[in-house]
């Protein structure tokens, strides 16, 4: 049977399809394998099926061998993947759109909420029994109905937000990629129009040397003053000290951010010292549902890969941002 590692233990809708194929180690601990450990367990795989915070580079496609086949990330984000380096050894590399589209655009909705409208200060005050009565100007949020939300990256997430927000009627911009067959009346715009227009933005691009620190001191400037950023795609596209300092002298209203550099943030970070940034522990994805579906994604893309036919669902092209 081939031998496969997985670098954590998955939901058991996946694990059990690999099973009667596959002769699995499975990373039982609740943290990551150290470097060392990858490096150690890859070795001899015919495929791997690896996490977001596992670095899947020619170190480790070396450890495992010319007998490696197939890498299967669980997860939509493959940014932890050298993809250039798996294509040049004709290794397969899949992931799991699709089945995280709801969940993800949900808590990109959550987290604007939130910050709109101040939950976390709000949370606090009460917790603190500090809240002494209803006032007239107590934790004052932002309007969401008839502001502006730009869409950062306009894929399966980005579309998914953007019908969420027209329930919410908001206006709705958009860059990236495929904003001319938007279900949802998203404005296609460019970056620059996109910054300066809108109250709230979302990001939902993928995590490329293109979108590296895509919101840097730079973009923070172009935002309206008392402008929103959420973030549930990847911590690197955005310029942390940057942002930290676009919240301390108020340009920014709140950010709400599922993803930061590192994951998580070291106990001292300026961001979780700031009362308006809101902080959750990557959990874009994390519904029952979509992490089963991810399971089965996964293993599917895996057993196909180990076949030696097309993955059902493969790492896209790299595809710059439109603007
Ligand atoms: C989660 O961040 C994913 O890419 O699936
Ligand atoms: C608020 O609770 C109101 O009734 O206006």
């Amino acid at each position: 049977m081939p031998r496969v590692f997985v670098s954590r233990a998955i939901p058991a809708a996946g694990l059990d399809l690999l099973r009667p194929h596959a002769d699995l180690d499975v990373w039982a601990d609740r943290l990551p394998p150290p470097r060392e450990a990858l490096l150690e367990r890859a070795r001899g795989c015919d495929g791997l099926l690896t996490l977001l915070t596992d670095r899947i580079d020619a170190e480790v496609m070396d450890a495992a061998g010319p007998g490696l086949r197939v890498i299967s990330n669980y997860a939509v984000g493959l940014d932890n993947v050298d993809l250039a380096e798996a294509a040049r050894r004709g290794i397969r590399v899949g992931h799991t759109p699709g089945v995280l589209t709801q969940a993800t655009a949900d808590l990109a909705f959550a987290l604007l909420l939130a910050a709109a409208r101040r939950l976390p200060e709000a949370e606090r005050l009460v917790k603190a029994g500090e809240w002494r009565t209803w006032e007239p100007t107590l934790l004052l949020g932002r309007d969401v109905a008839s502001a502006t939300l730009g869409i950062v990256g306009f894929g399966r997430i980005g579309r998914a937000v953007a019908e969420r927000a027209r329930g919410f009627r908001m206006r709705v911009l958009a860059c990236g990629r495929g904003p001319n067959t938007d279900p949802a009346g998203a404005e296609p715009v460019a970056l620059d129009e996109l910054l300066a227009r809108s109250d709230f933005i979302s990001l939902h691009a993928p995590l490329t040397p293109m979108t590296r620190h895509l919101v840097n001191r730079d973009a923070l400037r172009r935002m309206k003053r008392g402008a929103v950023l959420v973030n549930t795609a990847r911590g690197g596209l955005v310029d942390q000290d940057a942002l930290a300092q676009a919240l301390r002298d108020g340009h920014l209203a709140a950010a709400a951010l599922d993803v930061t550099t590192p994951e998580p943030l070291p106990p001292g970070d300026p961001l979780l010292q700031i009362p308006t940034c809101l902080v959750v522990p990557h959990v874009g994805s994390a519904t029952l549902q979509a992490r089963d579906q991810m399971a089965r994604i996964a293993a599917g893309n895996l057993l196909a890969g180990l076949r030696g036919e097309p993955l059902p669902h493969p790492a896209p092209a790299p595809e710059p941002l439109r603007d």
